[in-house]
């Protein structure tokens, strides 16, 4: 089967987008990454996508003004010069549309930085902490137009230490998040993931059982 063809949209440093790029190095993966997009010119992962000879793309959501549709369509217009099959959004910070999200059906993934439907939204480590929770993690999940609310695909927890500041509980997030984002990826790219009523099956089996991590330390 010939490998998928992602592009990683990014808007910051792209230390998942390294991950994916690690885990696609490997011929058996199932997807390649193709393209590394950004809305920011100055997102750093744009020269770890160079140096790692990945094709590099800008559309500056800057240059839209208010304009989203017009932002969407640029953005649309460079995924399909690139004949990209999955979209994986790796810190990628601009909400995308309904219309935009209905182009990619069951191919538009995300990574948050928290167990949902727990800590939607921003500052997920510092909220997990003063709400005093005793596991935290990350989810990758579908995109559907309401905000981190698509179907999970796959879940990794960490234990909330007492001693946790938000920087030590988001370093452990994030050493999750390096594992569980190939491992999603390596399901939808493999075809064995399916949606019935909002929830993803994994080669039929509901996903806490098919794919989790659960705490490692
Ligand atoms: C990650 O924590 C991801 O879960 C969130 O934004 C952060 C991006 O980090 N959506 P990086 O750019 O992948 O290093």
């Amino acid at each position: 089967m010939s490998r998928k063809r992602v592009a990683v949209l990014i808007s910051g440093r792209g230390s998942n987008m390294a991950a994916l790029i690690d885990a696609a190095k490997d011929r058996n993966f199932p997807a390649e990454i193709a393209l590394v997009l950004s809305n920011r010119p100055d997102a750093g992962g744009l020269a770890t996508a160079n140096a790692a000879g990945i094709a590099t793309a800008v559309v500056d959501h800057t240059q839209f003004g208010k304009d989203r549709a017009a932002f969407e369509c640029a953005l649309q217009a460079v995924l399909v010069e690139h004949r990209i099959d999955i979209v994986c959004l790796a810190g990628f910070m601009r909400l995308l549309t309904a219309d935009f999200v209905k182009q990619w059906p069951e191919q538009l993934i995300n990574i948050h930085p928290a167990l949902l439907p727990a800590f939607k939204g921003l500052d997920t480590h510092r909220r997990a902490l003063d709400a005093k929770a005793t596991i935290h993690g990350a989810t990758v999940h579908f995109v559907v137009a309401e905000m981190d609310a698509g179907p999970i695909i796959a879940q990794g927890a960490v234990a909330v230490r007492a001693d946790d500041s938000e920087s030590t509980l988001g370093q452990r997030v994030l050493a999750v998040e390096h594992r569980l984002y190939p491992l999603a990826l390596k399901l939808v790219a493999e075809g064995r993931v399916s949606v019935v009523d909002g929830r993803c099956l994994i080669d039929g089996v509901p996903v806490p059982d098919a794919a989790s991590l659960v705490p490692s330390a």
